[in-house]
């Protein structure tokens, strides 16, 4: 068993950054480990124009701390009006890395998502024509079906036709949740890839229910069975390069959790990287914990990787109850890894 780990500087494929207060509270735990992320677009109101999100990046810019180097990857929230001339000027630009289809109503600040894929066929076009990723919040919206099955039923209502109608279209199914998901991604031709969160590799449903209805482990899509939580270890430590890393950290208030209603999401940036190597090492996959990390994702977003490097340390690190306000994932637990200091 080694003790030490050095990879590729990894990056982070899917992330919430926020805004205000809450932007400058979570970037730099994002902005330590990872070195590029792609930042999710449903702010209130949505970034949906290039200016919006040359404006965003200039922000998160702005509150990221000068000593870490880190590079924000925008992302287009489509809605039925995206305009596909901006769009396409947004992503030839450097602006715009992809374009993130929120099924309306899916998910938090998704109101102003896409109602039907149909009314945005010209944007689906012109994303296929110019290589621009598609980045899917993949459920069904119908609150008739049942919220463990809506990423499956997404497959097969939406992701199949929408595969055969855009066969050259660059796909992404974030935040993978099912072995429907894993299952389709395999047996797929190459354009399309998914990321994997690591609550998801970590927790199954039960977590939320155990000895009381635990909302720091409520996130959408939400975790599911553990035949499920089994499939996607499998799928993130095969070394296959359409899995990789996007934790889908997504930081809300205490309050705003721990209420009646409470908001969808778990902060994870603080541990993300121990938290998938200890996966890893529980899988027996350590020697694959790099290409998940820091060669899949550039690869499938056609970047060059990081040149620089990090170092893990087997080192056991006692996660705190509280990051800044926020209560991250494995609060009070123990993760047998650490990143070096010196990185
Ligand atoms: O759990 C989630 N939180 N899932 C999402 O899709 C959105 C995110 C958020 O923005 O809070
Ligand atoms: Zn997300």
């Amino acid at each position: 068993m080694p003790d030490r780990l050095t990879l590729i500087a990894p990056d982070d494929w899917h992330v919430h950054l926020r805004d205000g207060v809450m932007l400058d509270k979570v970037v730099a735990h994002t902005a330590r480990l990872f070195r590029r992320a792609i930042v999710m677009p449903n702010l209130k109101p949505p970034v949906t124009t290039t200016a919006a999100a040359d404006a965003y990046r200039e922000r998160i810019r702005s509150a990221c701390p000068d000593d870490l180097d880190f590079e924000p990857l925008m992302t287009a929230y489509l809605t039925d009006s995206t305009d596909p001339a901006d769009l396409e000027q947004g992503f030839l630009s450097g602006v715009f890395t992809a374009a993130k289809l929120y099924p309306a109503n899916a998910t938090t600040n998704s109101a102003a998502g896409v109602t039907d894929l149909q009314t945005i066929s010209d944007v689906l076009s012109c994303m296929q024509r110019i290589g621009m990723p598609l980045l899917i919040h993949g459920e069904l919206t119908d609150p008739t079906v049942d919220v463990f099955d809506r990423e499956a039923g997404f497959i097969d209502q939406h992701l199949r036709p929408l595969l055969k109608r855009f066969p050259d279209l660059r796909v992404v199914f974030e935040h993978i949740t099912t072995e429907e998901a894993v299952e389709i991604v395999t047996s797929t031709e190459a354009n399309l890839a998914a990321t994997i969160t690591p609550h998801h590799l970590h927790i199954n449903r039960n977590a939320m229910f155990a000895g009381g209805l635990r909302s720091d482990f409520y996130c959408l899509p939400v975790a599911k069975r553990e035949r499920h939580r089994l499939a996607l270890r499998r799928a993130a430590t095969s070394g296959d390069p359409r899995f990789f890393l996007g934790t889908d950290s997504a930081p809300h208030s205490r309050e705003s959790k721990e209420t009646s209603c409470g908001c969808a999401g778990i902060f994870n940036a603080p541990n993300a990287l121990e938290s998938y190597a200890q996966v890893f090492e529980q899988e027996g996959a350590l020697d694959r914990l790099e290409g998940f990390t820091s060669r899949h994702g550039p690869a499938f977003y056609r970047l060059p990787v990081n040149n620089q490097q990090i170092t893990l340390e087997r080192v056991d690190q006692l996660i705190p109850e509280l990051v800044d306000g926020l209560v991250p994932f494995h609060a009070g637990e123990i993760l047998s890894w650490k990143l070096s200091p010196c990185t």
